[in-house]
Formats: C-alpha cells, structure tokens, sequence
C-alpha cells in the first residue's frame, strides 16, 4: 500500500487507528461541495470498516454546532473539512468526555492566547502541521481521503475514493494554477491509478460536459476574450466562422461532442482571436488547462466533469439540501440526482442574478480593499461565490482584495473575502485579516489567505471594514 501524501502518513494512521476503535461514529462535515466530498468519502470508509455512524452536516462549526454534535451518543466525533479552526470550543467537549474528537481538515488552526500554547488534539490530520499548503495543495476532501486510505483493511480498497477528492479540491478552487498541485497530485495518480479519473490537457472553460458551444465560449468570463466572453452574438460569430459543422439538426453541438481534432480547430482559433485582440500572452496560454474526467460518469453529465460536479454539490448544500448532495456523492442517481438538477438551476439563476446586481450595483472602495453589501439580496451562502466570480468583472479591480457582506440574520452579517495568488503572494492573508477584524468587533471568522469568511454583528461593518483595511494595508503595503 502506498501513501498518497507521505508527510501525513503517520498522523493518518493514528487518526485512523482512533476512528477504528470507536462504537460508532458522528461524522461532522461542511455545507460545501468540498465538505459534501469529504463527509462522503468518510462515510463510505466507515460503511466498508463496518462502523455504525450518523452523518450530520453545518453551515459553520460555532459553538452551537458543536453542542450540538457533542449531544449525539457517538463515543468519537469526527470532524471533516471544518474542526482546526475551532479546536477551542471543541477541547471542552473531548476533554468533558462528550466524544473523542478526530479531525480532518485543511483550515487554518486556531492559534491561542497570547502566550499560551495552542489548542491542540492528538488525532489532528491537517496538510498545515506538515509544511503542506491548506489552500493549494490539499482540500478537506484531499485530507479525508489520505484517512480513508489509512483506514483500509485487508479486502478493502478506498483509491476510488479519490474521484471525490479531487471534486472537493476543484470544489475549493485549488486548481486555478493550471491543474492540481502538490499533495493532490498524489491524489490524482491514485485516482488514475484505479481507473476513476483521467487527467487531460483540453480547453479551461466551464461546462464542458453539458454546456452548448457558444454559451461555454460566452460566459468564458474569466479567459475575458473580447468580441467573445459575455457576447452571446460574438460568440456565434466566432464559431459559424470555423470550418466544422458545430450543429446537429438545428442543435449546437458541446464541447464534449468533438472529436479530438475538432476540439485542436476551435482551440486554436480560440487563441489566434485572442491574440488578434491584444489578449496578453499568459491569459491566452490559460485557454488549456489540466483537467479531471471521472470515468465512471456518464459522458455530457454534469457529473462527469469535476468542476461541474462540484457546483451541482454547492447547489444542494448551500440551500439545506446536503442530504440530496450527499446522496449523489454516495452514488445515487434516479431521484437524487433529479433533485439535485432541480437545485442546480435555481443555483446557476442566484449566481448569475447575484452577480449582475453586482456589475450594476458597482463596488464601494476602500484604500487597500473594495467591497459591497448585498443585504438580503444574496443568500449568504453563496455570497462567497459571486464575490470570487466579481472579482474576473468589469468594473472591479483585480489588484484589490473584495470584501462582500450579507445578511445572515437579525443581529448579524456574514463576511466574505476572496483575493488572488498573486495577491497572497504579496503578502495577503485574508484569514487572518477575516479572524482579527472579526474578533476586534466581537464576531468570529478564519478560513484561508486567499479566500476567508467572517460572522459578524450587523451594526459593526464599518467599523469592521476599517479594521480589516488596515490589515490588508498592513500585509500589502
Ligand atoms: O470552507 P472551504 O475551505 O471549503 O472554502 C474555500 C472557499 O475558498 C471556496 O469557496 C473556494 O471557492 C474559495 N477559494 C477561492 N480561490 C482560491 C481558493 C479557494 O475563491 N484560490
Ligand atoms: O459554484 P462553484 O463554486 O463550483 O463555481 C466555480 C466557478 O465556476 C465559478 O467561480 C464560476 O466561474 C464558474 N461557474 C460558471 N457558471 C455557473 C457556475 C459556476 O461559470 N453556472
Ligand atoms: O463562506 P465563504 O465561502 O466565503 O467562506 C470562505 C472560507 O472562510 C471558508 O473556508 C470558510 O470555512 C471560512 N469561514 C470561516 N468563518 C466564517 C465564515 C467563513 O472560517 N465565519
Ligand atoms: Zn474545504
């Protein structure tokens, strides 16, 4: 058996040991498609240990959702893609005896009192002890996984397991740098290993798989190729002009339809427009990408392409239907996946609404950040999401941070931050400039440094928003 992250490898045997242990097990996971991926993966591992367990998901683990977890009757809780960032309120609970905690994930760990030693826990899988970066190299689901793996047994055989994490990874967004990196790509070769993945260079568009051929060239936002992307008509223009037949009775074919060669034409094309129109050099050679096929899918599904996989998860979890998200993750199909479908376009019409009230709306300033409120116009589960897609539009600068605000309910205000690689490595930290802002208002956040969140009390965000400038000035400046 081989170690898909090497450097974790002990830490996962000790964790995995604890899990095995146990009577039974209350899984703990995330209400995105990374903490869909990682509850799955954990809950198929346990069901091939034979270990009883009950699943239950959170929109964030405060101390209520740990009470919560802590009053199920399970003698371990385990804790995935969410639990590093809140090892203070869960110490209480292992050390009261509510449940042996083991966590896997990928945020940011708390750090303690000033002059006090952090919290810690023994059964602490996370790629950041390990010199492992949490926000490129390795997601709740990458983590879960490398468990999952050292939780096998003689017979038992998780690697098809890694079709999940790299969903989770891609979920995360931790392939913008071409394809997937580090850690995960050991976690790739698994995968194309037991045969459930593929891994091809092709075109780095979104809705390859079910989206028709001028719309994945149209809403190409973040290639931003003019004449192209966000013109419907151009779009057209630009594929009648190829010399292949692009339509099936009437019908424009997709990109999953083309041949090899078919696909070589319109990606060739592609560049050569972009090039005419003064696209610079490294956002035309960002056309191709790396990109992951699960093989088991069926071909022009949603579900066979991990991007799209990862946004049909987002749709169920992030409006209360994680059970539907799950249930497709586990390998049902019929209903479940109907449903989800349902979910799906209600989702895609909230982001592309969002967004657009975004773009008319406009953005608000600061001197090192910018930012907008959307009240209750965008649910704030997703807010996270049309704020990093804001940051590829017009309008909005993509040399700033963006903060975007929500209502989350009567007393508070979620807090979303995205930034870029280039920013981070500037020095940006958005998780900590979410955590110190958000705790010098009373309200609590963390995350990653390229892309965090925050909670807070609703009359605070100016005041949170000068806190959190003068971080960003700080680490930037
Ligand atoms: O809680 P979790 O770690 O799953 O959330 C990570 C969030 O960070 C996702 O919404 C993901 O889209 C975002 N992200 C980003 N850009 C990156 C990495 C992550 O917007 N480069
Ligand atoms: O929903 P999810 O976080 O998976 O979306 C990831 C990215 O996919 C978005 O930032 C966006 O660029 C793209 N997307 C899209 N159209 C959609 C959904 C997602 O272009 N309907
Ligand atoms: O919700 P959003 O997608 O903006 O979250 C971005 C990141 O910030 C996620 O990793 C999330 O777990 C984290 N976050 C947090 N505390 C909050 C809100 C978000 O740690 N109160
Ligand atoms: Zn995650």
């Amino acid at each position: 058996m081989s170690d898909p992250v090497p450097a974790m490898a002990d830490r996962a045997s000790v964790c995995a040991e604890r899990v095995l242990a146990a009577d039974s097990v209350v899984l703990a996971s995330h209400i995105d498609a990374d903490g869909l991926t990682s509850g799955a993966i954990a809950a198929t591992a346990l069901e091939r240990a034979g270990i009883p367990f009950e699943t239950t998901f959170e929109k964030q683990l405060d101390a209520a959702a740990i009470d919560r977890v802590a009053a199920t009757d399970h003698e371990v809780a385990l804790f995935t893609d969410f639990g590093s960032g809140q090892l203070d309120d869960i110490l209480p609970h292992h050390r009261a005896g509510d449940f042996d905690a083991v966590v896997a994930d990928h945020h940011q760990p708390v750090t303690g009192e000033e002059g006090e030693d952090p919290p810690e826990i023994d059964h602490h899988l996370n790629p950041l002890l390990f010199g492992i970066d949490g926000a490129s190299e390795l997601s709740g689901a990458g983590a879960t996984y490398v468990l999952a793996r050292a939780m096998e047994s003689e017979g038992v055989d998780n690697r098809d397991l890694a079709a999940l994490a790299v969903v989770g990874a891609v979920g995360d967004m931790q392939d913008t740098d071409g394809g997937l990196r580090g850690a995960n790509e050991g976690i790739v070769a698994e995968g194309v290993d037991a045969g459930v993945i593929e891994e091809v260079t092709d075109i780095s568009l979104y809705g390859r798989q079910t989206r028709p051929l001028p719309k994945l060239l149209e809403y190409a936002s973040e290639l931003r190729i003019p004449g192209i992307s966000g013109d419907e008509e151009g779009a057209i223009k630009f594929l009648s002009e190829l010399e292949i037949d692009l339509k099936v009775d009437g019908d424009w074919r997709r990109w999953v339809d083309l041949s090899f060669e078919e696909r070589q034409t319109v990606a060739s094309a592609l560049m050569r427009h972009a090039i005419s129109r003064g696209v610079p050099p490294d956002r035309v050679n960002g056309v191709t990408t790396t990109t992951y096929t699960l093989s088991a899918e069926e071909v022009g599904t949603e579900l066979r392409d991990v991007s799209e996989f990862s946004t049909v998860l987002n749709a169920t979890a992030r409006y209360e239907r994680a059970d539907v998200g799950l249930a497709v993750c586990l390998g049902y199909r019929g209903e479940a996946l109907d449903e989800a479908r349902t979910l799906l376009r209600t989702h895609r019409r909230n982001l592309s609404e969002g967004l657009e009230w975004v773009k008319t709306e406009g953005v608000e300033r600061a001197e090192h950040l910018q930012w907008f409120d959307a009240g209750t116009r965008i649910r704030e589960t997703i807010v996270g999401i049309i704020a990093g897609m804001a940051l590829g539009a017009e309008g909005v600068r993509r040399d700033q941070p963006i903060l975007a605000f929500a209502q989350e309910n009567e007393e508070e205000l979620k807090v979303s931050a995205r930034g870029s690689g280039f920013l981070v490595g500037e020095g940006l930290d958005l998780s900590v400039v979410m955590s110190e802002a958000a705790a010098a208002v009373g309200g609590g956040g963390g995350g990653h440094d390229v892309a965090a969140g925050a909670t807070i009390p609703r009359e605070k965000r100016d005041a949170f928003l000068d806190e959190a400038d003068r971080i960003v000035g700080e680490q930037v400046g």
